[in-house]
C-alpha cells in the first residue's frame, strides 16, 4: 500500500534535522526516499521508520556535491510520481572563520549548499508546478539574516537559499504548490562535529534541540509560514523587517543617481 500522504524525499536524511525529518514526516505517514552518503546509517533509519510507523522507506544514496548524483536525485524527483514532499536539507558548514578557510572545502560548501540545493528545489518546483500539486522545505540558516557575525561563505550560501524560496514561493503562488525556508539558529546536531568542533563549547541559552526545531518547523509549515524561524518568539520583528524592506522597492532602481552623490543638477 502506498501513503495517501504520498512519498517525502528527505537529502541530509542520516543525522540531524535531516533524520528528525524523516522521523516527524514518518509518523504523519509520508513515505520515504532518504537521501545522504552514508547508506548504511540510511538503510537502518529506514528499517526502523518502516517498522515503528508502517511506511514504506527508501535509500537512496547521492554525494551531492558531485554533479552525477545530483542529477540521478533530480531525475527522481522529475519522475516519480509519488512524491508530494521534498525537503532540501543537506549541507555542510564552516570550520574556521573566512580568512582562515580553506578554499577548496568553501568551494566544497558551495556545490552542497548552493549548487544542489538550487537544482533540486528548481527541479521540484517545475514538476510540482505543472501538476499543481507538492510543497518544498528548504533549510536555510538564521545566518541568512546576519552575516556580519558568520563564516561569509556559509552565510551566504544560506542567503541564496532564502531568496531563492522568497522567490520561488512568489512564482509558486497561483500553482497550488507550498514552499517554507526553515531559519535554524544553533542547533544541536552532528554539523559541529563534522569539522572538529563542539556545539558544549558555546553558549547553551543559544542551542536548540533538534527535535524542538524540527516541530516548530514544521508546525510554521502547517501554518502557512513561507520563511520559519522557530527561536523568533515575536513574529512583528519579522514582519516589520519585511515592511521596511519592502519599503526600499520603489527606490531601488531609478533613471538617476540619488543626489547625495552629487551628480544630479
Ligand atoms: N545545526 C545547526 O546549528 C544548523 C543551523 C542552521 C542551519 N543548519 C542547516 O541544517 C542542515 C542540516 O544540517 P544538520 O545540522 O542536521 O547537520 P548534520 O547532522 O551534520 O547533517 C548533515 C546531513 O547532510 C548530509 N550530507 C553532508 N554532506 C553531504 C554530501 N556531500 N552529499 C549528500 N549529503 C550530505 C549528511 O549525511 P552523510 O554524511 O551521510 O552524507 C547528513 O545527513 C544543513 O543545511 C545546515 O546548513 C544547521
Amino acid at each position: 500500500m502506498t501513503s495517501k500522504l504520498g512519498t517525502a524525499l528527505v537529502t541530509g536524511a542520516s543525522s540531524g534535522i535531516g533524520a528528525t525529518y524523516a522521523d516527524r514526516l514518518a509518523r504523519r505517514g509520508y513515505d520515504l526516499i532518504l537521501v545522504a552518503r552514508d547508506a548504511a546509517r540510511l538503510g537502518e533509519l529506514a528499517d526502523k521508520l518502516a517498522k515503528a510507523y508502517g511506511i514504506k522507506a527508501d535509500v537512496l544514496r547521492a554525494d551531492l556535491s558531485d554533479r552525477a548524483d545530483v542529477l540521478k536525485v533530480e531525475d527522481r524527483l522529475r519522475t516519480d510520481e509519488a512524491i508530494t514532499l521534498f525537503v532540501n536539507n543537506a549541507g555542510i558548514g564552516p570550520v574556521t572563520s573566512l580568512l582562515e578557510s580553506d578554499v577548496d572545502y568553501l568551494d566544497t560548501m558551495v556545490a552542497l549548499n548552493v549548487t544542489a540545493a538550487n537544482r533540486l528545489a528548481v527541479a521540484a518546483a517545475q514538476t510540482f508546478a505543472r501538476r499543481r500539486a507538492g510543497a518544498i522545505i528548504n533549510t536555510a540558516s538564521v545566518v541568512a539574516l546576519a552575516p556580519q557575525i558568520f563564516n561569509g561563505t556559509y552565510a551566504a550560501t544560506k542567503a541564496f537559499v532564502l531568496s531563492l524560496t522568497e522567490s520561488l514561493a512568489a512564482e509558486l503562488k497561483d500553482k497550488n504548490v507550498r514552499i517554507q525556508a526553515v531559519l535554524p539558529g544553533l542547533t544541536r546536531t552532528e554539523i559541529f562535529d563534522r569539522v572538529g568542533r563542539s556545539f558544549n563549547d558555546l553558549d547553551q541559552g543559544m542551542v536548540m534541540d533538534v527535535t524542538d526545531l524540527v516541530d516548530a518547523a514544521l508546525a510554521g509549515f502547517d501554518q502557512g509560514e513561507i520563511v520559519t524561524i522557530p527561536a523568533l518568539a515575536d513574529d512583528g520583528i519579522w514582519n516589520a523587517y519585511l515592511a521596511a524592506r519592502g519599503a526600499l522597492g520603489p527606490h531601488l532602481s531609478l533613471r538617476k543617481p540619488a543626489a547625495r552623490y552629487g551628480l544630479s543638477g
